[in-house]
């Protein structure tokens, strides 16, 4: 049998975190889920009942240099090693006022920024100190079809798009980095996913209609794409066999960048 491979995953309890728990403890690897949420809260005990032995939770603020630090070492001291990072963190800024250039405020922005770019620097940072003591390693940052593209007037956050180019940029610079390292950087930019952060597009006609044109893949079928059509590029991009992939930018969104 395999030697398992650690997996860290931060925004482990979301939509797309839990799909890629699914597939990477199917391949019998050890997922470390990072999250903002307790330790107790019911969805972890659920997730670590369900996985037993092949999930263990890490509470943390990612956007939070000591907290990031610190369970970072963690970890590291529990499982002497971290094979990949999947580092799902982030989410929408609207409830801090992020929208058109016209109307975010600094604070705005500065908090989009921290949730989205801010946690993936932070993670990437710490995790990299210690894939390069071990001469390998292998991370996905997580993008957006909204850090490539525009949308129409409903996907209007300058701020979310532009923390999420700013990852592709950071994720290609890193790559090119530590190549000679054996640690490979890969991006997945997913289009508009089924999870928490897309309640408001799924329960919004007006989304849904427009979805069926940017994402024409599920045209006709009136939803957002499957959580997990993005574990499995992360499972891809995480493969030991895809060892001559690197610094690239993984669109998942249904067509929404080939137009
Ligand atoms: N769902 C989509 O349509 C979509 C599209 C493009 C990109 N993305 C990207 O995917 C990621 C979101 O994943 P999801 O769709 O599964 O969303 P989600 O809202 O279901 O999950 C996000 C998770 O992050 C956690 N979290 C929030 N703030 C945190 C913090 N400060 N520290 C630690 N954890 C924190 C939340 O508790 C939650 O479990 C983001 O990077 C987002 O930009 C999502």
């Amino acid at each position: 049998m395999k030697t398992p491979r650690i997996i860290v995953i931060t925004g482990a309890l979301g939509g797309i975190g839990l799909a890629s728990t699914e597939v990477f403890t199917r391949d019998h690897d050890i997922v470390v889920g990072i999250d903002i949420k307790d330790k107790n809260d019911n969805l972890v005990l659920e997730t670590q009942n369900k996985y037993g032995k092949l999930f263990s939770y890490y509470p943390a603020d990612c956007t939070q240099e000591d907290q990031v630090k610190s369970v970072i070492e963690s970890i590291v001291s529990d499982y002497g090693k971290i094979d990949v990072l999947f580092n799902i963190i982030g989410g929408s800024g609207r409830r801090f006022g992020d929208g058109p250039i016209h109307t975010v405020s600094l604070e705005a922005y500065h908090q989009t920024l921290n949730l989205n770019l801010t946690s993936q620097f932070l993670l990437s940072k710490y995790v990299v100190i210690q894939m390069l003591k071990q001469n390998y390693g292998n991370i996905i940052n997580t993008g957006s079809v909204l850090g490539m593209v525009g949308g129409n007037e409903m996907f209007s956050t300058v701020t979310y798009a532009a923390s999420k180019a700013a990852i592709i940029g950071m994720s290609r610079s890193m790559a090119m980095a530590y190549a000679k390292n054996n640690i490979r950087v890969n991006v997945i930019s997913p289009g508009l996913i089924e999870s928490n952060m897309t309640q408001r597009a799924q329960n919004n006609d007006e989304i849904i209609a427009y979805i069926d044109e940017k994402q024409p893949i599920y045209y006709g079928r009136h939803r957002l794409g499957n959580p997990m059509s993005i574990a499995l590029a992360a499972r891809f991009l995480a493969d030991s066999e895809a060892d001559f992939v690197t610094g690239i930018n993984l669109p998942v969104d249904g067509g929404w960048t080939a137009q």
